[in-house]
């Protein structure tokens, strides 16, 4: 019965199978499940659901901290159970349906969803289901590899589903920093004031009355699937190294810099990865994930504190952190996200950020979620709260996609996530674009010059220069403005073919 795991004795007869468990949860229910980025997830109820469903049909709306791992977004969108989804996914298939109209998807702030929940602006959460290391005395659960959501949803969910994962370490108890806001109009500042402050609890408050159900699971979680460093990738690592570096030189750094954010995917990993070879020390993280890089950063010693939401890491990289995890514990924290994406710390704590773009304008408005502007990718994740509240927020991107058939920067994003006022820097694999203090016409010339692949960068030039000569502060021939993207979706290319003429 793993006492250890339940230590509040009178909890320890909730215990039952998943399928038993999932029959706590109806149609047309909203279910908060943990899990971000693939760290934390639910191992079994999402399976048993799916099961349920495909002979009796139900569906729900699903909402956790980001992704899921273990195919779980797949194995409940293709079952049917999945009606609404928010507010981040990375699924291949449940990515078509969103884009078939078939499921609802709400790509949110991640640090605004569980606000809304608290302030009734979206239905409550009727189940919770949260994957657990142990259940304390006083009925609390200490979470796993993140934290996500899960405290709100368990202190706000009518019933609770734990489902305590015994792969995880206990020693894993001591490493989550529970904070939460208090309810407006009386909100209270966020005592937050340094990137390796404790100012909440180790485990997850709630009424112990409200546990329904507990399951064991024994899987870990599912590996990371980011590529490693490739030449491009390395390179923009490169610019953005020698650019900090200039600005330690030019004192407006310090050399252990201000903590650092990044974001999802490969081109991330590899720009931190690019730091264990910096000149930089001390350096600190607060962010929403902690990938391979940022472990290798601590191991190394360039890094002395990360704080993060959730720890996805790959196979060896798991096995070294998880499982010796009081090696790492005086130096990692793992907070909700709402905590550690929230604007008001982040601004106070002076990050600079550094996020992935799909394409990006020659002002530099980005767009980070949506294909040719019409097809979700992922959704926005937390690069909204953090770039427009950066010290200073960086856009990355490779200048090329899909072989060169696509550039990623254009006359005109066709979707914005992250408007030109929130972009300090933009860096391809060709160069770096400083854009501090420049009006839109200076900026267009440093990205047409720094940034954009030589394939596409006279056809820039020429819509820049034909925009320049129409005028306005921000120049543009609107009808022209997205001639490359539907040559793209005509002739499966943004490059000018013969016979294909420009417009
Ligand atoms: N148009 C169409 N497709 C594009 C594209 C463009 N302009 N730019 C890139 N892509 C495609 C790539 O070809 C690749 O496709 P594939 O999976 O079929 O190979 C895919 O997008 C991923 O691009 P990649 O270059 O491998 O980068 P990545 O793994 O770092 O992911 C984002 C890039 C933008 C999709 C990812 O960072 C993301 O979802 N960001 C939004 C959320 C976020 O920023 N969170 C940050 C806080 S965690």
């Amino acid at each position: 019965m793993h006492p250890e795991r339940i230590r509040l004795a009178r909890l320890r007869d909730k215990v039952m199978s998943a399928e038993a468990a999932a029959t706590l949860i109806h149609d047309g229910m909203t279910v908060g499940m943990s899990g971000f980025t693939r760290a934390g997830d639910c191992k079994a109820l999402p399976f048993a659901l799916a099961d349920r469903a495909r002979t009796h049909p139900f569906q729900i709306t699903l909402m956790t901290g980001a992704s899921l791992g273990h195919d779980a977004d797949k194995v409940l969108s293709d079952a049917g159970v999945t009606a609404r989804r928010m507010p981040f996914q990375v699924d291949a298939s449940l990515r078509q349906r969103i884009n078939r109209g078939e499921v609802m998807f709400l790509d949110q702030h991640l640090s605004e969803t569980v606000e809304m929940l608290r302030n009734r602006q979206l239905p409550p959460v009727d189940v919770a289901v949260i994957e657990a290391t142990c259940i304390t005395e006083d009925g609390a659960i200490v979470p796993t590899t993140s934290v996500g959501n899960s405290a709100s949803f368990a202190i706000l969910a009518r019933k609770v589903i734990v489902e305590v994962n015994l792969s995880m370490p206990l020693e894993l108890e001591g490493l989550h920093d529970i904070y939460i806001p208090t309810y407006r109009p009386h909100r209270q500042p966020i005592p937050l004031v340094g990137v390796d402050q404790r100012i909440g609890t180790t485990a997850i408050p709630i009424d112990p009355d409200k546990i329904a159900a507990i399951v064991f699971t024994d899987q870990p979680d599912s590996p990371s699937t980011i590529l490693p460093p490739d030449a491009e990738t390395a390179a923009i690592a490169d610019h953005l190294n020698d650019f900090l570096m200039r600005e330690v030189k030019a004192q407006r750094l310090a050399p252990s810099l201000q903590p650092l954010q990044a974001g999802i995917g490969s081109i991330a990993n590899a720009v931190l990865h690019g730091l264990i070879d910096s000149p930089f020390e001390d350096l600190r993280m607060y962010s929403e994930v902690l990938q391979d890089s940022s472990i290798d950063l601590l191991d190394s010693g360039r890094m002395t504190f990360a704080s993060a939401s959730s720890m996805t890491l790959s196979k060896a990289c798991y096995e070294r952190v998880v499982h010796h995890i009081e090696r790492y514990k005086s130096r990692l924290v793992l907070r909700p996200q709402e905590i550690s994406n929230h604007p008001e710390v982040v601004r106070r704590l002076g990050l600079i950020t550094i996020n992935t773009a799909l394409e990006c304008d020659l002002y530099g408005n980005v767009n980070s979620t949506h294909v040719n502007g019409t097809h979700m990718m992922n959704g926005i994740g937390g690069s909204g709260d953090f770039a427009r509240n950066a010290h200073m927020s960086v856009f990355v991107t490779k200048s090329l996609a899909k072989g060169g058939d696509i550039s990623s920067i254009v006359p005109m994003v066709t979707h914005v996530d992250h408007t030109e006022h929130d972009v300090d820097v933009l860096v391809t694999e060709h160069g770096l674009a400083d854009l501090r203090g420049l009006a839109p016409r200076e900026r267009a010339r440093v990205v047409i010059d720094q940034c954009v692949d030589p394939l596409y960068r006279d056809l820039l030039n020429d819509y820049f220069r034909d925009a320049c000569r129409r005028g306005g502060h921000t120049p543009h021939l609107l009808e022209a403005a997205f001639a490359w993207h539907t040559r793209y979706r005509e002739t499966g290319s943004m490059r000018e073919h013969e016979g294909v003429l420009a417009d």
